[in-house]
């Protein structure tokens, strides 16, 4: 029975990790989390109150859109995971905790209209960056806010970086679309 219940959990484990290699090589970006001194930067900077709808792009564990979901309760946040393990996890917690302003979606956000965003959150690598100024630079209606983790939209000008008090120097920048 043990080993039985040992082979399955060996298993899964292997099933789970290889599954976040693979995406994390797909798409070049593994699922980590932005860190809580991070978050905290990020909290700081987001306005008291958002109209229309807000989109994290590539939310991982989904740590960072359930606290979007609680900071804004009348927006709807829109949040977008490929990785298929860190998807299914953020699907059964919001199962649980029934964050009914939030829609997960297991697919690949570049396939999305970022039109009717006002806030965006990010933390992707410099590749991605340099795709989303096209789509931001195409969709993206004047005012919209952007928090990014770490990497600048490389050609536009920061409304704000914040140097996160951690051990990285973390840089979070904020733009605003024209
Ligand atoms: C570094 S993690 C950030 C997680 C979360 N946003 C946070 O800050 O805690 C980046 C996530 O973006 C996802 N990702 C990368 N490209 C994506 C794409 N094109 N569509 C959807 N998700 C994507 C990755 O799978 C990964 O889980």
């Amino acid at each position: 029975m043990w080993i039985l219940f040992g082979f399955i959990l060996i298993m899964f484990l292997i099933i789970v990790s290889a599954s976040i290699v693979y995406s994390t090589l797909k798409y070049g970006i593994s699922p980590m989390p932005s860190s809580s001194k991070v978050k905290k930067c990020i909290e700081e900077v987001l306005p008291d109150r958002v109209e229309g709808k807000v989109y994290e792009l590539g939310c991982g564990w989904g740590a960072l859109a359930f606290r979007l979901a609680s900071l804004y309760p009348e927006a709807e946040i829109q949040a977008y995971e490929v990785s298929p393990m860190p998807w299914l996890y953020t699907y059964i917690l919001q199962r649980i905790y029934r964050f009914s302003n939030m829609t997960l979606y297991w697919k690949d956000f570049y396939l999305d209209s970022l039109e009717d965003a006002s806030l965006i959150v990010c933390y992707l690598y410099p590749g991605a960056m340099e795709r989303l100024k096209k789509k931001f630079e195409e969709e993206l209606k004047p005012g919209t806010l952007i928090v990014s983790n770490t990497f600048a939209i490389p050609g536009w000008e920061p409304e704000q970086v914040i140097k996160v008090n951690d051990f990285y120097r973390t840089k979070v920048y904020v733009y605003r679309s024209k």
